[in-house]
């Protein structure tokens, strides 16, 4: 049976090596079957947490009623919740990592968000696998802890500019991981 992906992305670059392999994997996944959420947080507008703690006390997920509010029903609803981004300093970009921050109110607010499968798909200009550590730690730790059943990782190093990700099997990667969910 088809399943209810949402995709969060965090590149803002559209011609992008992750917004590639993002789309090859929506499609790969909206040919089995499966219903796609897509999110582009780099163009929406969203703030990180600020741990006031008064999740869904104004009958919103989030008080500083922002985009993250869409998101959020979005990930309630969700089967499966695939994130990609390139690798920024050492670490997860900026705006997918308020997404992934405020993901708090939900477990404040009490609303079950287990049980959800989880993928990542994340590039990086450095040739050292090792650089993806930075977001696939912290994305199998908060995986983990919400227990979500990390389902498949797609790591690309060795990519800097728009189209280098052609170079690798990286778009045959992503849609491959549709299989897996
Ligand atoms: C602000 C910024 C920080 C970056 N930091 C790193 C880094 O720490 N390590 C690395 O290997 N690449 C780094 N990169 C390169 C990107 O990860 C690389 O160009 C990637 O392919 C970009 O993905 P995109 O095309 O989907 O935006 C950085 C790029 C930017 C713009």
């Amino acid at each position: 049976m088809g399943k209810n992906i949402v995709v969060i992305t965090g590149s803002p670059r559209k011609n992008g090596n992750s917004f590639a392999m993002t789309d090859s994997f929506i499609k790969a996944a909206k040919e089995k079957g499966h219903t796609v959420t897509r999110f582009d947080a780099a163009m929406m507008k969203l703030d990180g947490c600020h741990a006031c703690e008064t999740c869904f006390k104004t009958g919103k997920p989030c008080s500083f009623d922002d985009d993250f509010n869409t998101i959020a029903e979005a990930i309630l609803d969700a089967d499966a919740l695939v994130f990609t981004m390139p690798v920024y300093w050492y670490s997860i970009p900026s705006k997918i990592k308020s997404v992934i921050d405020r993901i708090y109110s939900l477990v404040i607010g009490g609303k079950d968000i287990t049980g959800k499968e989880c993928a990542i798909i994340v590039c990086c200009e450095e040739d050292d696998i090792t650089v993806l550590d930075g977001v696939r730690i912290p994305m199998e730790r908060t995986a983990a802890l919400n227990k979500w059943n990390m389902v498949g990782e797609v790591l690309v190093p060795g990519v800097l500019k728009p189209g280098d990700v052609e170079k690798t099997d990286g778009l045959k990667q992503a849609a491959e991981l549709a299989d897996k969910i």
